[in-house]
């Protein structure tokens, strides 16, 4: 298609040089096989998006292939009891994702199994926003609407010399990325920038020498493009502390887990039993706080970072042939692979057992 593209041709050169380079990625269709008339499957296109929120292709890869193999339509995935999906997703972090995938995969089979056709009528859909709602309507409908992730913002803050904070400077990158996106092939193009962000246009020592756009790039023209975009300083992130207990029953080979409660913090997720850690410091850290009377000796600690605060956990260890408590099991060591226990929490039990 002829195109009269503004600022140097970066919709064309960025176009070319994805139907040369895209990456192969398992929920991508590649632009070859897209001209040949093979239309991407919004299930996968949206399962894939979800996934890739807050988390690196390379570490969703597996998840996405196991979905697929267990759940290959959305109907499926809708059938899926809770318990099943929040094991199967376990490891990949910001568990709120899992359950609205699962509210959003039972919300389409209401409706005949049928995602909305666009961008508006996706966002109304649990744990659809803005970006998901774009990313879909874009790639799997052709819907010419402007997609912004961070390596979109990246990108086109060094091509368009944007030089505003972010966040603030979101509203103009939107702009930017929207005035650039093709009305005939508005997926491929959100994919061709965020493939060039991933690869090429990285945010440490960017491989101009090698990239499409380097010609109509302000920030290159310039030598300015590692200190795009401009980002407001953060807050510091506050630190709170807790505990874990691990107790182990030598008689059973296994380990005492509990299942978090449906709100809040890694909701529905398993764990050892731990102290709240809602709080700065949530109720004693030490063996007092433990669910059962055990010979109870620290292991030592273990940390993870949340969206808004730091957690330290002292990790406890115990071993104890006792009953296990209300609302508690003991779960054979060799079975842990398959429940639903957060990183931090199997990193809690291997603190524990080591
Ligand atoms: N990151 C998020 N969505 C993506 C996609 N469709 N292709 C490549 N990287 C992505």
């Amino acid at each position: 298609m002829q195109r009269d593209d503004m600022a140097g041709g970066v919709t064309t050169r960025l176009l070319d040089w994805y139907d040369a380079h895209a990456r192969r990625l398992p929920w991508r269709i590649p632009p070859g096989d897209k001209r040949a008339g093979i239309r991407p499957d919004p299930y996968r296109v949206w399962l894939s998006e979800v996934m890739l929120q807050q988390t690196t292709v390379a570490a969703v890869k597996s998840y996405y292939a196991d979905f697929l193999s267990r759940w290959p339509t959305v109907d499926a995935l809708a059938a899926a009891r809770d318990e099943e999906v929040m094991a199967a997703w376990a490891g990949l972090g910001y568990y709120a994702r899992a359950r609205n995938l699962l509210a959003c995969a039972r919300a389409v089979s209401a409706r005949g199994g049928v995602f909305p056709g666009s961008a508006a009528g996706l966002r109304d859909l649990p744990g659809i926003g803005d970006y998901t709602a774009a990313a879909i309507a874009a790639i799997a409908y052709d819907e010419p609407v402007a997609v912004v992730d961070g390596n979109v913002e990246r990108v086109v803050s060094r091509l368009e010399l944007i030089h505003t904070p972010l966040p603030a400077a979101k509203p103009a990158i939107r702009m930017a990325m929207q005035a650039m996106t093709p009305p005939d092939r508005p997926g491929d193009f959100a994919q061709a920038v965020m493939d060039l962000g991933a690869t090429i246009c990285t945010s440490r020592r960017p491989a101009c020498a090698i990239c499409p756009v380097v010609e109509p790039c302000g920030a290159r023209a310039r030598g300015t493009q590692e200190t795009l975009p401009v980002k407001a300083p953060k807050a510091e992130k506050p630190l709170r502390v807790g505990a874990a207990f691990v107790a182990e029953h030598p008689g059973l080979g296994a380990v005492l887990l509990r299942r978090r409660p449906s709100k809040g913090l890694l909701a529905e997720m398993e764990e050892p039993p731990t102290t709240g850690w809602t709080a700065r410091v949530d109720g004693a850290t030490d063996a007092a706080a433990a669910p059962l009377a055990a010979p109870w000796t620290l292991a030592g600690t273990v940390e993870h970072t949340f969206t808004h605060f730091r957690l330290r956990l002292s990790v406890w260890h115990a071993e104890t042939n006792a009953a296990a408590p209300d609302g508690m099991w003991w779960q054979p060591v060799d079975d842990l692979a398959d429940r639903a226990l957060p990183t931090l929490m199997r990193k809690c039990i291997a603190v524990a057992l080591a």
